[in-house]
């Protein structure tokens, strides 16, 4: 092909390389200063040296240079073509340095900022109402003890006074051990209340003693209120001169100091085999508040299911029995026990309908609290 003009009057194609190579020389060390950043430097050289860019299109049209003028043109191109390369990379290293410059001058971080505080757990409403028990107890004088969720049946029952075929006592009430070969251990339960540690505790210690025992219970039982597993805390007081006075005094105070001082208080008797006289402890319904006198208040309070009584624990003077399984002489020895229900507690506490929700570790129900 010949360097002939084209039909319509343009160029010739030395014509528009001659042109095309002037134009990129005398234009790209102003098009790489005109940028400012690396994107639009990038971008800049692109136009030049990309597949479609203007030096590379111009030199796609070499093949129609008449052949004695290639060797000038190719020679001519390429040198373009290298010094918008070193000119690019000139400008690519200045333009990093001067980056790199900027960012160590400049304070790194803005210590004024507000932080992006963690999100604060908070204590479950269990552990809150054990914690305020303890230090309540603690205050009266009464020590932490505790014992072991897997426990021997006879500590469970027989030491306690249950007589052996008490129906507490058998597979279906409790939750027995599997041992390897698939078989029961008739021995061994998860233990059904925390009273087990009245008995390890005077087996381990000797009189007098007051101490306080929470801890987890297991047994078979499932409804709103009731869950296999639940909390208990228990309290045994074990002294010389121990009377029913004592049993009193320390059950009404500590109703006084977890509903309120003016709560009045109910013992009501009834019967567990490890005391005698054995009881339970009633307090006024702190929602519905019948001893202020608004009786219709009372009618409708689901909390207390209309009785003005919230019943709490159970309670009693330990029986010479257990004071005699556990090596400890009745005649000398006198005391008093007391079991709660932390779950229920709780419950009432903080108004929650559905012992479930406490122990599902759903967020929403957890960070009410
Ligand atoms: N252990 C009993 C239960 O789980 C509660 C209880 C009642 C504990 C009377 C006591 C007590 O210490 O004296 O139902």
């Amino acid at each position: 092909m010949s360097d002939q003009p084209t039909q319509d009057g343009g160029l010739t194609p030395v014509q528009t390389l001659e042109q095309g190579l002037a134009e990129v020389e005398s234009s790209f060390v102003q098009a790489f200063e005109q940028t400012t950043t690396e994107p639009e430097l990038r971008a800049a050289n692109a136009q030049i040296l990309g597949p479609q860019g203007q030096l590379t299109s111009l030199m796609k049209l070499m093949r129609d240079v008449p052949g004695d003028r290639r060797k000038e043109f190719g020679q001519r191109s390429n040198g373009i073509k290298k010094a918008v390369q070193s000119a690019f990379e000139d400008a690519l290293a200045s333009m990093v340095k001067a980056e790199r410059a900027r960012e160590l001058a400049e304070t790194p971080w803005d210590v004024t900022l507000p932080g992006r505080g963690a999100v604060a757990g908070r204590l479950h409403p269990i552990t809150r109402v054990r914690h305020e028990l303890l230090d309540l107890f603690s205050s009266l004088g009464f020590e932490a003890a505790s014992g072991p969720e897997i426990e021997l049946h006879e500590n469970n029952f027989a030491k306690l006074g249950f007589p052996d075929d008490h129906p507490a006592a058998d597979m279906q009430d409790s939750f027995f051990i599997q041992k390897p070969d698939g078989d029961h251990d008739p021995g061994v339960i998860l233990r059904a209340h925390t009273s087990t540690v009245q008995v390890r505790t005077m087996l381990a210690r000797k009189p007098p003693l007051a101490i306080v025992a929470p801890g987890v219970v297991y047994r078979r039982d499932d409804d709103a209120t009731h869950s296999p597993m639940f909390n208990q805390l228990e309290g045994l007081v074990v002294d010389e001169n121990i009377s029913f006075g004592d049993l009193k005094g320390v059950l009404t105070l500590f109703g006084q100091r977890l509903f309120g001082p003016e709560v009045p208080v109910r013992f009501r008797p009834s019967y567990f085999p490890f005391v005698e006289p054995g009881g339970e402890v009633d307090y006024g319904c702190v929602f519905c508040r019948p001893w202020e006198g608004d009786e219709a208040r009372t009618a409708g309070c689901n909390i207390c299911k209309g009785t003005g009584w919230l019943e709490i624990l159970g309670c009693g003077m330990v029986h010479p029995v257990v004071f005699e399984n556990v090596g400890y002489d009745p005649e000398r020895w006198k005391g008093f026990a007391f079991g709660l229900g932390l779950d229920r507690i709780a419950m009432i506490k903080y108004g929650i309908p559905n012992i479930k929700l406490m122990f599902e570790n759903d967020v929403r129900f957890l960070s009410g609290f």
